[in-house]
Formats: structure tokens, C-alpha cells, sequence
């Protein structure tokens, strides 16, 4: 990892942070902001919104606007954590290091912790002050949604919860984690790369791109919840064999799961190579950090 993208990531890490910050305010009643705050801040390797610089990079677009993009998928990331986390989801006291949001605030709490950073996130895409053009708003509302949505995330955790105990076999496994892990990861460079107007075969490209590190980031996700400790990974390890999930390590084994995991970061690459785009350096970088990632 070259010294120059550490230093990109840090400072772009702490553009991220301080968006963040000043975006969800304290202030909602009843102890709501200072839930929301937890939730979100101070923590998370915050890729969302890294790929979403990138990616405006990669086409020449707008950093101003990819900011506020990534921070809105990232607030639809920490909602989907929130929730995932809850007792009637996957049951877990541990996230980014601390306990749990509704360990911390209660189940009641936690559930409005979520409904109310969906909104925000769609608020921020779409502000009242001009710093956004209508038709990028409508556009990334529309990307946001569906990565979000039924066919999205929240489509992909309805499976991933559907599927307790059954022995999936490759393809649903696949779709499942396309839709719950991948589908947010493809619109962060889908609505980074719609900051600037790209030609067809790159955004196709960038698309192929963001759906093969999609499903490579969850299968990691699913091999260091059997190799890492609960330390270095900030949450429960080893809570999906014990809660009987699917998971690529249960399909195919550990050393076959990395395997794979490595042939989609490939190919993440090659559709880089393909796309006709100069600067895809960031993009690179990030791909070869999330095969390296040890949380
Ligand atoms: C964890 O995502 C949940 C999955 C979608 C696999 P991240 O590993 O990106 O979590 P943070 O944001 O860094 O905490
Ligand atoms: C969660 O997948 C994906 C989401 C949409 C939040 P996991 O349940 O594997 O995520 P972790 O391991 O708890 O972070
Ligand atoms: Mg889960
Ligand atoms: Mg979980
Ligand atoms: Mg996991």
C-alpha cells in the first residue's frame, strides 16, 4: 500500500468525518440526535464515501458533490448496521468497538436511530440550496433508493435472515450478498461517477467494477468473522456460525473463500483496465485495500 494512498485515504477519512459531523445535529428531540450521533460517528472505515470520491475522481467530476453523496450512502450504511445489529436481526452488543445502539439507547430508540438517518440521507442528497442540480439530485435519489431498498440491502437482509440453517448453494449465496453488501458499494461509485458526465462504456465499466468488490467485501466480511478476534474487528467474531448463517466459508472453506475473494478483486481490476479512464489509481488502491483489510 503506497504511502501516497495512505495519505489520500486520511485526509479524505477526515473530510468524511467532519461532513459528517456537522450533518447529523444533536438536536433532534428526546435523546434522538445524540443517538444518531453514535451511531455514526467515530468509527467505520468509511469506504462508502471513499469509493464515491474516487470514482468522481476517476471521471473527472465533483468532490464537493461525491462528499455529499458518500456521507448520504454512509448514513444508509450506519441505519443498516444499527438494524442489523437488534435483537430480532443478527443479536449482536459489539459495532465499531463499542456497544451496540440499542444496547447503548434501547430496541425503540435504535429502530428511530434508523428511520431517521434513511431520511436524513435522502435530505442531504436533495438540499434546498442549489448546491445540488435537480437532475443529480432526482439521479441519486433514484440510485440510492434502489440500492437501498427492496431489490437492495434491505431485500438482501430479508434473505440473509430467511436463510438461517438453509444450506444455500453458490448462485443464491451470490445474490444474497449482491444485494445486501454489494448493492450499496456499486451505487457509492455509481453516484461518485455521476458527479461529472461520463461516457456509457466507462460508467459500465465502473458498474462491473463496483460489483465485483461488492461481493468481494462480503466475502471477506464473512472470513474474518471466522479469523479475526473481536478486537481487531471492533465486532462479535465468529457469530455466523454460530447463528448458523450462509456465508462463503461455509459453502467453500476458508483457503477457498480468500481465493475467490482475491479472482473478484482481479476482476474489479480488469474492468478498470477496460474503461477507457486515465485516472482509476484511487479506485485501484481502494480495491487492493479491501483485500488486505483486517477489519
Ligand atoms: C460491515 O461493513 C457490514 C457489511 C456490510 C459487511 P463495514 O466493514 O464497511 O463496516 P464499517 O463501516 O467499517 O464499520
Ligand atoms: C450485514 O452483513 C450487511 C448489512 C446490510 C448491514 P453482516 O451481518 O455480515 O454484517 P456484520 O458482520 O454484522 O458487520
Ligand atoms: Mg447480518
Ligand atoms: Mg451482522
Ligand atoms: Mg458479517
Amino acid at each position: 500500500m503506497s504511502a501516497d494512498f495512505s495519505q489520500w485515504r486520511h485526509v479524505r477519512q477526515t473530510e468524511v468525518e467532519t461532513a459528517l459531523n456537522a450533518w447529523v445535529s444533536a438536536d433532534a428531540p428526546a435523546g434522538l440526535g445524540q443517538a444518531m450521533r453514535y451511531a455514526v460517528l467515530d468509527g467505520g472505515k468509511r469506504l462508502r464515501p471513499l469509493l464515491a470520491l474516487a470514482a468522481a475522481e476517476a471521471v473527472g467530476g465533483s468532490a464537493v458533490l461525491a462528499l455529499r453523496a458518500g456521507c448520504a450512502i454512509e448514513l444508509i450504511h450506519a441505519y443498516s448496521l444499527v438494524h442489523d445489529d437488534m435483537p430480532c436481526m443478527d443479536n449482536d452488543v459489539l459495532r465499531r468497538g463499542k456497544p451496540t445502539v440499542h444496547v447503548a439507547f434501547g430496541e425503540a430508540q435504535a429502530l428511530l436511530v434508523g428511520d431517521a438517518l434513511q431520511a436524513l440521507a435522502f435530505e442531504l442528497l436533495a438540499p434546498d440550496t442549489g448546491e445540488v442540480p435537480d437532475a443529480l439530485a432526482a439521479q441519486w435519489c433514484r440510485q440510492l433508493a434502489q440500492a437501498a431498498g427492496a431489490m437492495g440491502m434491505a431485500g438482501g437482509q430479508a434473505v440473509d435472515l430467511a436463510s438461517v440453517g438453509v444450506a444455500l448453494d453458490q448462485t443464491a449465496l451470490e445474490a444474497m450478498h449482491r444485494l445486501k453488501t454489494g448493492a450499496l458499494l456499486r451505487a457509492s461509485v455509481a453516484m461518485g461517477a455521476a458527479t461529472a458526465a461520463a461516457p456509457t462504456a466507462a460508467l459500465d465499466a465502473l458498474s462491473r467494477y463496483g460489483a465485483h468488490m461488492g461481493l468481494a467485501f462480503q466475502v471477506i466480511d464473512d472470513v474474518l468473522d471466522v479469523t479475526a478476534d473481536s478486537a481487531t474487528l471492533g465486532k462479535t467474531a465468529g457469530k455466523d456460525a454460530a447463528a448458523d448463517k450462509p456465508t462463503y466459508v461455509a459453502l467453500m472453506g476458508l483457503d477457498a473463500a480468500r481465493a475467490y475473494a482475491h479472482r473478484l478483486l482481479d476482476a474489479a481490476h480488469q474492468a478498470l483496465d477496460n474503461s477507457g479512464l486515465s485516472h482509476t489509481h484511487r479506485l485501484r488502491a481502494l480495491c487492493d485495500w479491501v483485500g488486505q483489510r483486517q477489519h
